[in-house]
């Protein structure tokens, strides 16, 4: 059809259009079920509960039902939106309980009672006598008395959400407060407000008072030194979908420049979000089930860094860490050696999940009390006691790792050290901080003080040679008050599982029959060894100890105690273990059973007698290339298998000799996974702290990238050049600088054709050049920049096994376009 003519139809057709409504809309407000209430009605707050919708039905007032709880919200909402958005809610001190009753009275307008007749808010400010109630198509609800003059609008009485033609007049002294939490409505720390000043601003209050701290945002529309026109009146959100300012000589002051979709087709909100973030939304409104609410845009532009350093904790609770999502709100998240300190509060503060303090560092002197983790672009602005420069790296580090004082030390600038104490407040990740590197100081599992009978601060297990790693992990145990009273009750429970109810069998409250995994109680896992005497290792995830096992016969096994996750989610942790458990492959460390009590976290591993393929490589006897050889494609079918083959995709994260195990027949068997995952990390996107192991993480860890299973194909890359040489890929000390790097030096090598020196010039290997210069262009192919150049597991074993040829490999050197030979 011609636009044009469609077009001039409609222009056509509007002034008719106009005064046909124009007749209709008294006989619609008067008429019920249309919108208008009479005074006298009620509504009861029910499961079935029928609400007062608005003509068009796309407002509704009534009770809302909470989530699994028998408590209601006398709110407006979004009728024909599948979640039913609140748009705006009665504010009392809590939802209001099953039978609560809420009344259109002519003196009090609204009356909300509880089910033994309790007043619990009414609609003050009521000046006349209420005749009707209005649900108008613009989601207003309105008061009118007979003549229809408004006596009370809910949009003149806003919660935290704004909606088209909603107008808030700088004189009545308005103010948007967000919610607690997006399910809990009760008063959060944030507002919205048209100040005085004519400037619309951001707040934190100190709850439970309204005292507001200083803004963390403000429009600036202020009255200017020559022109008090300039000062803002109002803040109007207009029928188009515009949100602005109007000024007191009616100029506007748009808040963004976004330009919203036709207000036809599009439901618009603006609302303040529980953490700080004032965003306008749009939800198409023909997208029926599926649709959702989009961001069009928001401000501050960055709450991470908006909110003020010296009025508490920031977006998120103290020793936290925000990151902004793509949809400019923000995401909390606890650094590696802390947890949340409400489990329920994501956004809340986290704690350490060790004893960390000068009395606690003097009673146990030793040289490896703690350890760092990095985190790149992380700062926490404001905690610092101490600023030091100039500084190395090496001397900033050392320096927090002696102070007993140091919770976290930033290195940055060349030359710079902050060091920070306790609580760190306003944590952030910030691309502005150019590669600044946060260490945060965590304290060694085994010098962990003694928390209760059975965790013996064994002096010996802390010299345990490392090199002889089995497994590799750090546990972190609760220090708090609070974790030894849950621990002593937990152990407390057990003992009395076991002598009262002479309960040995295995508790079988997870569906293990599938998997055929056992589930121990933590007691019989410190019966079976003393208290974790025999440490074999520690690392990442946790600590390793070897045990004897009843097991029909008595079998060793391999105990692996994680540290407390990050969120402690039960129903996660048992998923994780399944899907570790259903795993079943010839070069996978078999997983026994676990134990799952209270803040008790132990996996229960086969024991396999050969130790690492780290202690095997770089030991003082040489193996075999043919054994060499047999381990890498059996490294690389454990993978294939984790990626594509089990039921769900597993990625490793982690993989380095240390996690490679090899049995009686040397055949290498893969340790540790799943463990990224149960320690939630979000695989699909980018984190703030950086898994696995410096020399083996993939490039992508430390851009902006989405973490694939490509990472575990860099890391095998570089194991197994490793492999390939016999020696570590970093190795600083020993060889000339150009030697260093082996993933450098194997490409350079590789170019010039000269792979002897590689090998050291092993007879045995070099009779077998073919495939050696196979398995290092494969080598090359693995450690690429760009993970999309990396093969697939699949097409690596293939390659190894020579079922596919393997092609000339371009550089894998940063930022390669190229591909070269020689
Ligand atoms: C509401 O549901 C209850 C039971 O679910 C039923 O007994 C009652 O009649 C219903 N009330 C209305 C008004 O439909
Ligand atoms: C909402 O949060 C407040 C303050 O933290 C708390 O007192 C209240 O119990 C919470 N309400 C619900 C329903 O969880
Ligand atoms: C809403 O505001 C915008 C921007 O100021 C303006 O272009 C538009 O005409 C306004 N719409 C209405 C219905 O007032």
């Amino acid at each position: 059809m011609n636009p044009i003519h469609s077009d001039s139809i409609m222009v056509f057709a509007l002034p008719h259009l106009l005064v046909l409504l124009l007749i209709l809309l008294p006989i619609s407000s008067i008429a019920q079920n249309n919108g208008s209430v009479t005074v006298g009605n009620s509504l009861t707050a029910t499961d079935n509960t029928t609400s007062w919708l608005s003509p068009s039905g796309e407002f509704a007032f009534g009770f809302r039902p909470l989530n699994q709880t028998d408590l209601f919200l006398l709110s407006i909402w979004f009728d024909k939106i599948p979640d039913k958005t609140v748009v705006w809610y009665a504010r009392v001190d809590n939802p209001v309980p099953r039978g609560s009753n809420v009344k259109l009275d002519a003196d009090n307008g609204l009356v909300l009672t509880g089910p033994q007749g309790d007043e619990l808010w009414t609609a003050n400010t009521i000046v006349g006598t209420v005749a009707y109630g209005v649900m108008s198509n613009t989601g207003n609800f309105v008061l009118q008395d007979s003549s229809f003059n408004n006596l009370w609008e809910s949009f003149k009485n806003p919660t935290d959400t704004l909606l088209p033609s909603q107008i808030v007049e700088r004189s009545a002294g308005v103010v948007l407060y967000s919610r607690q939490s997006e399910t809990n409505f009760s008063k959060g720390r944030f507002l919205l407000k048209l100040q005085d000043d004519g400037d619309l601003v951001l707040n934190t209050i100190n709850l439970p008072t309204d005292n507001a701290n200083d803004p963390y945002y403000n429009s600036e529309t202020v009255a200017s030194v020559n022109d008090s026109g300039t000062a803002g009146k109002q803040l109007v959100f207009n029928n188009s979908g515009y949100i602005y300012i109007l000024r007191e000589n009616n100029q506007t002051f748009r808040l963004s420049q976004v330009k919203p979709d036709s207000t036809a087709d599009f439901y618009f909100r603006a609302t303040i979000n529980f953490d700080g973030v004032f965003t306008q939304y749009s939800y198409p409104k023909t997208s029926n089930a599926n649709g959702s609410w989009t961001s069009l845009w928001s401000i501050p532009e960055n709450i991470c860094r908006a909110t003020v350093s010296n009025s508490g904790s920031g977006t998120c609770g103290y020793n936290s860490i925000c990151t902004l999502k793509s949809d400019r709100r923000p995401k909390c998240d606890c650094p590696m050696g802390y947890s949340l300190l409400d489990p329920n509060d994501q956004y809340g503060s986290c704690q350490p999940v060790f004893i960390q303090g000068c009395q606690e560092d003097k009673q146990d002197p030793g040289k490896n009390l703690y350890y760092f983790e990095v985190l790149i672009n992380t700062d926490w602005p404001n905690a610092d006691y101490a600023f030091l420069k100039p500084y190395t790296e090496n001397q900033c580090k050392q320096s927090c790792m002696e102070d007993c004082m140091c919770a976290v030390a930033i290195f940055r600038l060349g030359d710079s050290c902050w060091k920070k104490k306790l609580p760190l407040s306003n944590g952030r990740v910030d691309s502005s901080i150019n590669g600044g590197k946060a260490f945060i100081k965590i304290r060694n599992s085994s010098s962990i003080p003694p928390l209760g009978p059975h965790f013996p601060n064994n002096p010996e297990s802390r010299k345990k040679n490392q090199d002889n790693l089995i497994l590799v992990g750090s546990v972190l145990l609760g220090g708090s008050l609070f974790v030894n009273i849950i621990l002593i009750v937990a152990i407390c429970v057990s003992v009395f599982f076991i002598y009262h109810k002479k309960l040995r069998r295995p508790m079988s409250n997870v569906n293990s029959s599938e998997t055929n995994m056992r589930f121990f109680t933590y007691q019989e896992l410190v019966e079976a060894t003393g208290g974790f005497k025999e440490e074999l290792g520690k690392g990442a995830f946790g600590v390793v100890y070897k045990e004897a096992i009843e097991m029909g016969s008595s079998v060793p096994v391999a105990v692996k105690k994680l540290y407390s996750l990050v969120q402690d989610n039960e129903r996660e942790f048992k998923t994780e273990v399944n899907v570790i458990g259903q795993t079943n492959h010839k070069n996978l460390v078999r997983l026994v059973g676990f134990c799952d009590e209270g803040l008790q976290r132990l996996l229960v591993y086969e024991f396999l007698s050969n130790g690492s393929l780290a202690s095997f490589l770089f030991g003082d006897l040489k193996p075999s290339w043919k054994q060499r050889i047999n381990i890498a494609v059996g490294i690389a079918r454990g993978l294939l298998y984790l990626h594509d083959e089990c039921s769900t995709q597993i990625i490793h994260c982690d993989i380095k000799p240390q996690n490679i195990l090899l049995d009686n027949y040397y055949n290498a068997r893969i340790a540790d996974f799943g463990l990224a995952k149960l320690l939630m990390m979000d695989q699909s996107q980018t984190r703030t702290a950086i898994r696995g192991t410096k020399g083996y993480v993939a490039p992508e860890w430390f851009r902006n990238m989405p973490i694939t299973a490509k990472v575990d194909v860099y890391s095998f890359g570089v194991m197994l050049l490793e492999i390939i040489c016999c020696r570590r890929s970093v190795n600083v000390e020993t060889i000339e600088e150009e030697k260093a790097i082996l993933t450098d030096w194997a490409y350079d090598c590789y170019r010039e054709g000269v792979l002897d020196p590689l090998v050291e010039h092993d007879v045995e290997v070099l009779n077998d050049r073919e495939k050696l210069e196979k398995y290092v262009m494969v080598a090359i192919w693995c450690i690429q920049e760009d993970p999309s150049l990396r093969p697939t597991m699949r097409r690596v074993t293939q390659m190894l096994e020579g079922v596919v040829e393997v092609l000339v490999p371009p550089c894998p050197c940063p930022f390669s376009r190229t591909v070269t030979m020689s």
